[in-house]
């Protein structure tokens, strides 16, 4: 389980990695079917270099299932949330192949914006994404970057009066979102044109074994980077957020998040189908 001062970094920092109970079978195993689903993919319309990230939303293969249902992950988010229920609000797996002869850039971004009241309160008004490290990760091989802390000094700089969606919007384009200053909304975030004028603590990487888990607070600014090493970087993302919590999202997003939690709660082991039933 998450110690006392592993929960304390992610408070901090916005992000925190630890050991799971996961075997090496079920590593292997996904990983032999990320390399099976995504392999190296064409270039996009208009782009001329193929695509070295690739990846796939809500994903309900056995091979994934069995670690998406893992009671760990559960428990954990749990604890993060401060709540007795948490229910899954998406998936996804990426695997990002070796781009040699590159340089290392980082497309770093906010996927929510939260107040200090949603940081602090009971549960905590937000979800956790939880990124499940299928390979190795070191510095070189498309590690995800963070800057610790910056959730915290973004929250800080709305007060009492927070703003949850940035850019243009409208309203009739979202679900549960009465105005852009009552409820967090997932998956709407900022990014560096965006963000208040303060100084952030560099971007650090995310260095991992396989087996492991990176528990990321959305609000804190983080990245994927580019991968400039010699080995593919596999990830199986799983994103939770408090039963009682009902954030707010866009319509297109609610339609598909709750189609994939009908299809996944068909796989799951019957005692597990609680964590993708709401
Ligand atoms: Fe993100």
């Amino acid at each position: 389980m998450i110690t006392d001062s592993e929960l304390q970094q992610f408070e901090l920092d916005g992000a925190v990695t630890i050991d799971t109970p996961l075997t090496s079978q079920q590593i292997t195993e996904a990983s032999q079917l990320m390399e099976r689903m995504l392999p190296v993919g064409p270039p996009r319309p208009g782009e001329k270099n193929p695509r070295y990230r690739v990846g796939k939303n809500n994903v309900y293969e056995p091979a994934f299932t069995r670690i998406i249902e893992q009671p760990f992950f559960e428990s954990v988010a749990k604890r993060l949330l401060h709540t007795d229920s948490v229910v899954i609000n998406c998936t996804a797996i990426r695997n990002t192949h070796p781009q040699p002869g590159t340089n290392f850039e980082v497309g770093e971004h906010t996927d929510m914006t939260l107040s200090l009241m949603d940081l602090t309160s009971t549960p905590r008004r937000m979800n956790v994404g939880l990124f499940v490290w299928i390979t190795d990760v070191d510095e070189t091989s498309a590690p995800l970057m963070t800057r610790p802390g910056s959730h915290r000094q973004l929250a800080q700089s709305m007060g009492n009066k927070p703003k949850y969606i940035y850019g243009s919007w409208e309203k009739d384009q979202y679900a549960n979102v009465p105005d852009a200053h009552t409820l967090p909304i997932a998956h709407t975030g900022r990014f560096p044109n965006q963000w208040p004028d303060l100084e952030f603590a560099e971007p650090v990487p995310c260095v991992a074994r396989a087996g492991q888990v990176t528990i990321l607070n959305p609000a804190t600014i983080h990245g994927a980077s580019t991968n400039v090493g010699q080995t593919n970087r596999k990830s199986l993302l799983i994103i939770m957020q408090p039963r009682s919590i009902a954030l707010g999202e866009s319509k297109d997003r609610c339609k598909t998040r709750r189609a994939y939690l009908a299809q996944l709660t068909r796989v799951l082991a019957p005692n597990r189908r609680h964590i993708a039933m709401n």
